[in-house]
């Protein structure tokens, strides 16, 4: 027996119901909100990654699937997807088209973290992102987008908690003072974090060691340190979600995971998600589309875990069973082939159709239909077959959930009936 790897899980079908449920109201969101999807590689030059992230962060320096492939070339499997999304923006020269340039994916990432419940090693992400646009609104739209998607899902128990955590101008004296801070309580640091202290003391903020973060909790906040235009930027956020109506806290210690943040930064928690309450993160990331090599160009953007949102909508509401419009119960095998073609011919008109497949009795597939939650049946045996063996222009429907039977219903009726409860008059 050859187990999944660590952190991976299959996806069967009494859950992919659920999944498709997920999938297809994004598009609708994303669609109603004007983005369109973009589909990107699932490995990229660990380079990017590492110019893009941030060398400092958790994510690469800890958490990277990199190998080297065939050419002796150093690929990694995406951690995340806005690295390659501004990629993609700048190397398929999407800034050249009207701006702003709005997008989004569902994509599966690649994390090298200690699994457990909800922290996995490959997992999902849905994100979007946007170029071209600074002004506040866009912040306003984007964490609408996210908000809205939870709405029509039926996800209750939801917070918004956001921050803003500065820009060039106002980054670097904050830096200094959080240094200062760090330095002072240097010989209890862990590893990692030692080496973070002068390159980028804010990954102190977010390590995973307790004591580290112990000693974060009495550090200068990012949010007492902003320089005016972050001010009122920040401001600007607020009023457009009062605008909609949005309730949101004001978090001063989300500083996010990941180096290319700038501005305005916002997490959406569940308590419903255990230790791993984080659902979605996101933020403005103004400066990462001129390290990745592209010109000046604002952005933001923000990703969901997929498997979390699954776990808190399991846990909500119960999973779909496949749909099955009609079973055909057949005695014998010469019915059997009857069966064949006419679940092949409904099958084709769009109907979902299910024979027996296993030679069961009569009794034994009755059963099975019932089962399968089967919405109505026919039995096909000698009476309900020609001379040509083939099925009559006729069968008996019974709806399984009243017990009642239309007789005499024309096979071209079932064929071009969407609703077959209207044979009963529901
Ligand atoms: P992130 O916060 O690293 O941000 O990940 C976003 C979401 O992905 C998390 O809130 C969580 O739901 C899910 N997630 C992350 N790691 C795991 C894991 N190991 N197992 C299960 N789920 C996980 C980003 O990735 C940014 N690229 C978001 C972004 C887009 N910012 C701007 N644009």
């Amino acid at each position: 027996m050859i187990n999944k790897p660590r952190g991976t899980e299959d996806i069967l079908p009494k859950d992919s119901a659920l999944w498709r449920k997920i999938e297809n109201t994004i598009h609708e969101v994303c669609e109603n909100f004007g983005y369109g999807e973009i589909r990107t590689p699932t490995f990229e030059a660990t380079e990017l990654f590492e110019r893009g992230v941030g060398d400092t962060t958790d994510v690469v320096q800890k958490e990277m699937y990199t190998f080297l492939d065939k050419g002796e070339r150093s690929m990694t499997l995406r951690p995340e997807g806005t690295a390659s999304v501004v990629r993609a923006f700048l190397e398929n020269s999407l800034y050249a088209n009207p701006q702003p340039t709005k997008l989004y994916y569902i994509i599966p990432c690649y994390r090298y973290e200690k699994p457990q419940a909800g922290r996995l090693r490959e997992f999902h992400q849905f994100g979007v992102e946007v170029f071209g646009a600074a002004r506040a609104t866009v912040d306003v739209e984007v964490i609408s987008l996210a908000v809205n998607l939870l709405e029509r899902l039926g996800v209750s128990g939801v917070e918004l908690n956001i921050n803003s955590i500065g820009c060039p101008d106002c980054r670097p004296s904050y830096n200094e003072k959080l240094r200062a801070h760090f330095e002072a309580r240097k010989d209890k640091l862990c590893e990692t974090c030692l080496g973070r202290l002068e390159k980028n003391p804010m990954r102190i903020i977010d390590c995973k060691s307790p004591v580290c973060g112990e000693i974060a909790q009495g550090a200068p906040k990012v949010s007492d340190h902003l320089c005016e235009s972050c001010e009122t930027h920040f401001s600007s956020v607020k009023s457009g979600l009062d605008n909609l109506s949005i309730t949101y806290n004001i978090d001063p210690n989300i500083v996010r995971g990941l180096d290319y943040y700038t501005k305005t930064v916002f997490e959406l928690t569940s308590n419903a998600l255990g230790a791993q309450s984080a659902l979605c993160g996101g933020g403005r990331y103004d400066g990462l589309v001129t390290t990745l090599g592209g010109s000046e160009t604002p952005a933001i953007g923000f990703a969901m875990g997929l498997e979390r949102l699954v776990r808190i909508l399991g846990q909500q509401q119960e999973a779909e069973t496949n749909g099955c419009d009609l079973f055909i119960t057949t005695i014998g095998d010469v019915a059997l082939q009857a069966a064949e073609k006419l679940a092949y011919t409904l099958r084709q008109s769009g109907k979902s159709v299910q024979i027996d497949l296993l030679g069961r009795s009569v009794k034994a597939q009755m059963k099975y239909a019932d089962k399968i939650g089967a919405k109505y049946s026919v039995v096909l045996g000698d009476d309900e077959l020609g001379e040509d063996k083939r099925v009559k222009h006729i069968v008996n429907l019974k709806n399984m959930q009243t017990g009642e039977t239309k007789e005499d219903v024309l096979i071209a009726e079932l064929v071009n009936t969407s609703d077959w409860g209207t044979f009963f008059n529901e």
